[in-house]
This record gives C-alpha cells, sequence and structure tokens, in this order.
C-alpha cells in the first residue's frame, strides 16, 4: 500500500483530546505520523498519495451501537449491505445491528449469519447485538452465553421493553458472565400502552394519546435497583427525558455499572415538532418549516420527541459525562409503513446518514465541543461494546472519517443510500457531510469530486466552525 497523506485536516483524537490541524500519515493501513501544519515538510517524496482535507475534519471512523438493519426478515425496509452503504456514508465504520429481525437474533446461528453476510458486503464492522428473550416475548431467556460466544456484543429487546423484573435480573447476571452489556429500551407499558407521543400540552393540543416521562424513568429506575444489586452490566438505550439524565447521572456516583446512549434525534428535536414547529430552529434556521405539518406521521419516534427542558438536560449530561454515547437508533422503514395516520405510522427514523449533520447544529450553535462530540461518537461506543477504542495517534488502524462541516447539501429520497427515506427532516438543507470514509487502511466510501491526488496541496488551514472563529479561520 503507498503512503497516503491526509492534508491540511482538523485531526480529532478523542483519546487525547486533541484537535490538530495538520497532515496524517498512513502506511500499511496504519497511522504513522500526526504532523502540525507548521512543522509539515515542504514535499513528502514520490511514493505519497494525497487526499486534501482542508476545511474538513478527520476523526476516528463512528461506532454505532444501536442499528436496526432489518435483515432477515424486513428486508423491504433495509438490508445488511444497504444498512452498510448508508453507514459507511454518514462515516460509521463500525455498527451494531439490533435483533428486532424476522427470525429474532436469539440464537448463536442467527448471530453467525451477521457476521456472514456483513462479510460478504464490506469491511466496516457488523457487531450484533443479541435478543435477551426468545422471540422478544419477554418470557424465557435467551441463551445469552451462546449468543455471546458467536459474537454477539450485547443483548437487548429493543422496540420492546424487557418487561418482566426477574427476566432483567437473571440477564443482568448472565452480563456479568459475559461481559456484555443489557441494553433495555425502557418503556413501562402499562403506563404508556396506546400512546403515540410525549405526554404534555402538545399532545393534549392534537388531541393524541401522551407517553409520560415517567413511562420511562420507572423501568430505569427499577434496572438500577437491579444492577446496583447483581453487579451486571447495564445499559440504557436511547435516553430521552431529564428525569432519566437525573436517575443515571444519581446511579454513577453511586458507583453502579450504568452506562446510556441518546440519539442525535433526542438532541435536535422536540414533541413541538409533532404541531409542524421545527423548535428550537424554527423560523431562524437552519431549518424550513414550512416542510412539515401537524400530526407529520414522519415525527413519529420511540421513545417519542420529548419537551425543550428535556432536550436541555439531554445535552447537559452528554456534556457531563452522564450519557456515554451517541447511537442512531437507524430505523428504517418503508412508505407505506409511514404514509398513514400519525397513531397508526411505524415508530422510528432513519438516521446513519443525517446523524452528523444534525449533531453539527449542536457544535454550530456553541452548545457542545467538537472533540466531545466525536468522543461520544467513537470512543463512548467503544467502551460499551468492548471493542478497542479508536483514536487517531501513530500505530492506530486507519479507521477514519473525513467531513466537510460546510457542505450544504439538500435531504432527497436520492440523496441517501438507506432504503429508509423516513425522516422528518426531508426536504431540508443540511450543513456537513462526510466526504471520505476509510476501514482499517481501504477507503469504503469517497463523495464523487472529493479525490486524492500525487500532487502535494498547499498547507492551509481551512475554515473550521467550532475550532476557529470565523475571523481567526
Ligand atoms: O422508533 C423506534 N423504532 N424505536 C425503537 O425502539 C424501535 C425502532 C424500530 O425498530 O423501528
Ligand atoms: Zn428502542
Amino acid at each position: 500500500m503507498p503512503r497516503i497523506i491526509i492534508k491540511n485536516g482538523c485531526i480529532i483524537d478523542p483519546d487525547r483530546k486533541t484537535a490538530t490541524v495538520g497532515d496524517l500519515v498512513l502506511e500499511d493501513g496504519y497511522v504513522r505520523e500526526v504532523v502540525d501544519l507548521a512543522s509539515a515538510p515542504t514535499s513528502y517524496g514520490d511514493e505519497a498519495e494525497f487526499i486534501d482535507a482542508t476545511g474538513c475534519f478527520v476523526t476516528p471512523g463512528f461506532i454505532d451501537i444501536h442499528t436496526h438493519l432489518r435483515e432477515p426478515g424486513f428486508e423491504g425496509k433495509e438490508t445488511i449491505a444497504t444498512g452498510m452503504d448508508a453507514a459507511v456514508r454518514g462515516g460509521y465504520t463500525t455498527i451494531c445491528p439490533m435483533p428486532n429481525t424476522n427470525p429474532t437474533l436469539d440464537s448463536a446461528s442467527q448471530i453467525r449469519q451477521q457476521y456472514d453476510i456483513a462479510a460478504r458486503h464490506g469491511v466496516i464492522h457488523v457487531l450484533p447485538i443479541g435478543a435477551v428473550t426468545l422471540g422478544r416475548e419477554g418470557k424465557v431467556l435467551a441463551p445469552l452465553a451462546e449468543l455471546s460466544d458467536a459474537g454477539a456484543h450485547g443483548f437487548s429487546d429493543d422496540g420492546a421493553p424487557i418487561w418482566d423484573a426477574h427476566i432483567m435480573r437473571q440477564a443482568l447476571l448472565y452480563s456479568k458472565m459475559t461481559g456484555r452489556p443489557v441494553m433495555n429500551h425502557c418503556e413501562d407499558l402499562s403506563i404508556v400502552r396506546g400512546a403515540v407521543m410525549n405526554a404534555g400540552p402538545v399532545a393534549t393540543r392534537l388531541g393524541l394519546t401522551g407517553w409520560p416521562a415517567s413511562g420511562e424513568e420507572v423501568m430505569i429506575a427499577r434496572d438500577i435497583a437491579l444492577a446496583a444489586e447483581t453487579g451486571g452490566r447495564l445499559h440504557i438505550c436511547h435516553l430521552s427525558t431529564a428525569g432519566g439524565v437525573e436517575l443515571i447521572r444519581r446511579a454513577k456516583a453511586m458507583g453502579i455499572r450504568v452506562t446510556a446512549e441518546v440519539t442525535p434525534h433526542h438532541l435536535v428535536m422536540t414533541d413541538r415538532w409533532v404541531l409542524g414547529n421545527m423548535e428550537p430552529w424554527d423560523g431562524k434556521g437552519p431549518y424550513d418549516p414550512a416542510q412539515l405539518r401537524p400530526y407529520d406521521p414522519r415525527t413519529r419516534v420511540s421513545p417519542p420527541l420529548r419537551s425543550a427542558e428535556d432536550v436541555q438536560a439531554l445535552i447537559a449530561g452528554l456534556r457531563d459525562g452522564t450519557i456515554d454515547a451517541i447511537a442512531t437508533d437507524h430505523a428504517p422503514h418503508t412508505l407505506v409503513d409511514k404514509e398513514c395516520e400519525f397513531d397508526h405510522a411505524a415508530p422510528g427514523f432513519t438516521g446513519l446518514e443525517l446523524a452528523l449533520p444534525m449533531l453539527l447544529t449542536l457544535v454550530n450553535s456553541m452548545q457542545i465541543d467538537v472533540v466531545e462530540l466525536v468522543a461520544r461518537m467513537t470512543h463512548g461506543p467503544a467502551a460499551i461494546i468492548d471493542v478497542l477504542p479508536i483514536s487517531l495517534g501513530p500505530g492506530d488502524p486507519a479507521t477514519l472519517t473525513i467531513y466537510d462541516p460546510n457542505a450544504v447539501w439538500t435531504v432527497t429520497p436520492e440523496s441517501l443510500a438507506s432504503k429508509g427515506k423516513n425522516t422528518p427532516l426531508m426536504g431540508q438543507e443540511m450543513r456537513g457531510q462526510v466526504m471520505l470514509t476509510m476501514s482499517e487502511g481501504q477507503i469504503v466510501f469517497q463523495r464523487a469530486g472529493f479525490g486524492t491526488s500525487l500532487q502535494q496541496p498547499q498547507p492551509s488551514i481551512g475554515h473550521l466552525p467550532g475550532v476557529f472563529d470565523e475571523d481567526e479561520a
């Protein structure tokens, strides 16, 4: 393999918590050197190939611990192959498919099949999550040790909660034995049965059945008690309420083994989107409110979009480390699943290709630092599913993402590789786009027009929002 020099990028190393504008030198699929722009040589010799990353960020490949790939059983919504294509276009080099397929991923052979299909399609890591109960019915524990031996990186009945406390307790005991987390979708069905959106003034105004925060928090509290008692590894999926953030903050302070994830949509959208108001951006950008109407089924998701106070608490939780990871909960559905009455629409948003531009709105509005953000998309999730933390220092694998924070593009069905076109952001202009994704030295995605060359680009600092002020850059 030739030497590849990624030139003039802002290289983010979430492990060392650094952002260095300069050159990343790759050799034989590994990072050889990180060269500060000021000390960059005028020539890297004849053998080198260049990628001009001026004005771009260069980060480790993103890791998504919560993805729905729908194969086997629902290939009309997504396949492992189309999901992997969407992943690399979103900058992801590791994804964890959830087991709510048909058949359910509740046996060793099903887990092995996920690896086989993924290996046939590409080189990014597809690390499946096994079901906690047979058929995700919540009644009989699945063979968790076998699932783990076959390569399951966690256990979950996602889409549904592990409602039986005794089964949850047993699963946590197995998590100690296997080292894999139990990832619960916390939803107390006795509270939220029939609920389609967040309980509150918007639900009342629209006449839709509300899902109160307690419907999520009651189960988080129960699981924390079980984790404290058993010492098992608890992971809370798609945390969405301020009360939930506080429960996890306190549990962590007590030394209980609990981790949590939040989705990009719960960080940037509120329940007012169901009204057709794109709060907090409504009227002041970046989104165009004319694209959305009240009762738009594309705003239905589980857990539901919450209040502005919840969103602020989630951002605070992400910043102070209460929330370890950002996970997409990429939930592709067909048009037929979504184009119906709000009450009947399948919950979920297509997520892999929209996560980064959605999250950059938080960086651009100075709500989170770009290094912190990247850490929650790489380092944080890696620790939960026990894969090596990916950083971009000498000796690390060249598994990385190059994104341009200033690239402007419009979300259209054709712009997404995922079969899932279901997003309330359809028709919106987004800022920020992945230009190139590399997995262990191999380019797995390269956007048209973003090229490699044999000519060395001139040193330049580019324009990097979130790192330098406009006037500095
Ligand atoms: O909105 C959601 N969609 N939440 C889930 O928990 C499951 C997911 C799906 O599988 O469609
Ligand atoms: Zn879920």
